[in-house]
């Protein structure tokens, strides 16, 4: 398969080889023969070990846990198709972590994610492909193009097949993430709640106050990342105090770090729906109330497009 800038090839980082093999198998091509290995101390190998000279090349790395390994995989891979002559290297980057650090939250504290921008720029991407951003303005943190992906269609048709629609609220955990469940309830049809999340004195536990009626809704909770869990177990146990005749979330990342998905498990939440943009954990995937979609298919497309010189963004339309 060749794109407008010279054949396509695929290169898998170990952070999440069954969507690697996946998104491979979506558009019908091999995965590029490569090593990625340690040495004794621990330090990383790259071994690209077929040609890629004058190759549009896709490399597919989440910067999951261990997330400083996975973002050193992908600049070491990144620098090995740049000696190699690549035409265009594109990091493909489904979770992107130290998101979460995108401004100074507070006097002398980095903005990580620019940072992590740029190493992956001097490494020598041309271009980033990413998905459910925390927040978009990181696109502005690199100066090279960079895809913004979304998961929403992928939860939508699933949410179609599953609910009743008229029946339905979307809930924002907080009020940072309403655009983004706006968005989703909109492609739904559905009303909006939000859960405004209020500390009134530092030692004092958090009071949850739910702004919109959810009494006798099925409520849906969107957000990007779940992490330790506790934003989700808490908005959970906000909605049912306040009427909610049951509440699941669909949420991007499934970081679930520690024993998240124990606590998922243990909580009043009847579903945590995530994507793999981050390889699933056994605990994820023996959780009896924790399922997984696959966004192969999507960065698949958004690979092809990008391959092609199409729009990626009517992906969304
Ligand atoms: C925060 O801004 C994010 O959108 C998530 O709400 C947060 O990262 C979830 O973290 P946790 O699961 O640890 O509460």
């Amino acid at each position: 398969m060749s794109g407008k800038n010279g054949s396509i090839k695929l290169v898998a980082g170990n952070s999440n080889p069954i969507l690697a093999r996946e998104i491979a198998d979506w558009l019908k091509l091999p995965l590029t023969k490569a090593s990625v290995r340690r040495f004794a101390d621990m330090e990383i190998f790259v071994e690209i070990q077929e040609n890629v000279r004058g190759s549009d090349v896709f490399i597919i790395q989440s910067t999951s846990f261990p997330t400083n390994d996975h973002l050193m995989e992908l600049l070491i891979i990144t620098d090995a198709l740049r000696r190699a002559s690549a035409r265009r290297i594109t990091a493909v980057i489904p979770y992107f972590g130290y998101a979460r650090q995108d401004r100074k939250a507070g006097p002398r504290t980095p903005i990580s994610a620019k940072l992590v921008a740029n190493l992956i720029t001097h490494a020598g991407a041309d271009r980033v492909m990413t998905l459910d951003l925390h927040a978009g303005q990181i696109q502005g943190f690199f100066d090279i193009p960079t895809d913004n992906l979304y998961a929403s269609p992928v939860m939508v048709r699933d949410i179609k097949e599953k609910f009743d629609l008229s029946n339905l609220m979307v809930v924002s955990p907080d009020v940072g993430g309403v655009v983004r469940a706006r968005g989703l309830a909109k492609r739904i049809n559905a009303p909006l709640a939000i859960i405004d999340k209020r500390r009134e004195r530092a030692g004092e536990s958090e009071v949850m106050n739910v702004i919109g009626d959810v009494a006798g809704y099925t409520c849906i909770l969107i957000d990007d990342i779940v992490d330790s869990g506790g934003t989700l177990v808490n908005a959970a146990d906000a909605l049912l105090a306040n009427g909610a005749k049951d509440v699941y979330a669909y949420i991007t990342h499934g970081v679930l770090s520690g024993g998240a998905a124990a606590r998922i498990s243990g909580s009043k939440l009847k579903e945590l729906v995530i994507t793999d943009s981050i390889q699933p954990t056994e605990a994820v995937i023996t959780s009896h109330n924790i399922r997984t979609l696959s966004i192969a298919a999507l960065i698949g497309d958004a690979i092809g497009r990008t391959a092609a010189e199409e729009s990626v963004s009517s992906l969304f339309d």
